[in-house]
């Protein structure tokens, strides 16, 4: 196991589940397939970020705080489990966004103020003014003799995928799955270099595909390259190296940007949903699925060598995403 000089507020007492994608398999004439379940887990719906708030509310807790700030959009998976990790650790919750104040945007956000988060609106604006507002409101705060903590830290997020690369291999070598690929969403970057830190730190028993959902390549390898060297400073782990053979970018997945969706990404979501039960959506997680299967048709990976498909949720999502599917 994995441990790092940071202290972590247990979410999850359970690796989320490792499972074949069998009938994928049938319908592609394929084997060696599977999916890491980070969609599943016990709390508000799941997803990758439940993993980066163990630790930051380790911090949180560390530094007394009684109330957390996070700021975000209206559909945002960090708001939403900010809200119910705060909920669970008995802290307050402030949420941020970065949006008008609409019908359509408190409906979108509903399920924060379900965890009792306090919700604000703060009109359109971009991350780097957002984040100058955060520090504002968190004056703000503490002039009213409250302890904020922003939550969003990246380097203190990424810990929680270096824990996941080594539950997942801990995971694959107990099942006796095959796993050499690793298949996840390309963004802002906390998830894939903390799980390309834990592989590295690991021995990197994994080949990591990233398939870019926001930036361009050269964007999204300095965004990684960065985080990297902050977790080998933060850690103390120096000579843990970022072995960038192991790193691979798959870019023509993202279309015309960010949450824009695509043929092929509707495609993964209805061909996903309609032989194994699972759902992605349009933002995160259909763009690499379309990408995981096309990787399991063309060729490029020996059977023998098992490819696995990491879902970081998002699910809620699709519940207002009804308008941008095409074929149904
Ligand atoms: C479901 C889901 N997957 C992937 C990501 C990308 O994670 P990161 O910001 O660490 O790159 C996010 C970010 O919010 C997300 O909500």
């Amino acid at each position: 196991m994995i441990q790092f000089p940071q202290a972590r507020y247990r979410l999850l007492e359970q690796p989320t589940p490792l499972a074949p994608l069998a009938r994928l398999e049938k319908r592609l004439g394929r084997s060696g397939l599977f999916i890491k379940r980070d969609d599943h887990m016990p709390i508000a719906l799941g997803g990758n970020k439940l993993r980066s708030l163990e630790f930051w509310l380790g911090a949180a807790l560390e530094e007394n705080a009684d109330v957390l700030l996070v700021a975000g959009a209206p559909v945002s998976n960090q708001c939403r489990l900010t809200a119910a990790a705060a909920a669970i650790a008995g802290l307050d919750c402030l949420i941020v966004h970065n949006d008008a104040e609409t019908d359509q945007t408190r409906r979108s956000s509903f399920l924060n103020r379900v965890f009792g988060a306090e919700v604000r609106f703060v009109g359109a604006m971009c991350e780097d003014t957002r984040a100058v507002r955060i520090e504002e409101i968190a004056q703000e705060l503490r002039s009213a003799g409250r302890r904020p903590y922003i939550v969003g830290s990246a380097v203190v997020g990424a810990l929680g995928y270096a824990v996941a690369a080594a539950e997942l291999l801990s995971q694959s070598e107990a099942s006796g799955y095959p796993i050499r690929h690793v298949i996840l969403p390309g963004s802002m970057g906390p998830t894939e270099a903390g799980f390309i830190f834990g592989n590295a730190l690991l021995g990197n028993p994994f080949d990591v595909h990233l398939v870019s959902v926001e930036y361009g390549q050269a964007d999204l390898a300095a965004r990684i390259a960065r985080i990297f060297g902050e977790l080998q400073h933060y850690t103390g782990k120096p000579d843990v190296k970022l072995d960038d053979g192991r790193v691979h970018y798959h870019m023509d997945y993202l279309g015309p940007g960010y949450a824009l969706p695509t043929t092929v990404g509707e495609n993964a979501i209805l061909t996903l949903a309609r032989t194994e039960g699972i759902l992605l959506e349009h933002t995160y997680t259909a763009k690499p699925f379309a990408a995981f299967m096309d990787m399991a048709m063309d060729g490029s990976i020996e059977q023998a060598e098992g490819l696995c498909f990491l879902h970081t949720g998002g699910v809620p999502t699709l519940f207002v995403q009804n308008e941008l599917f095409e074929t149904i």
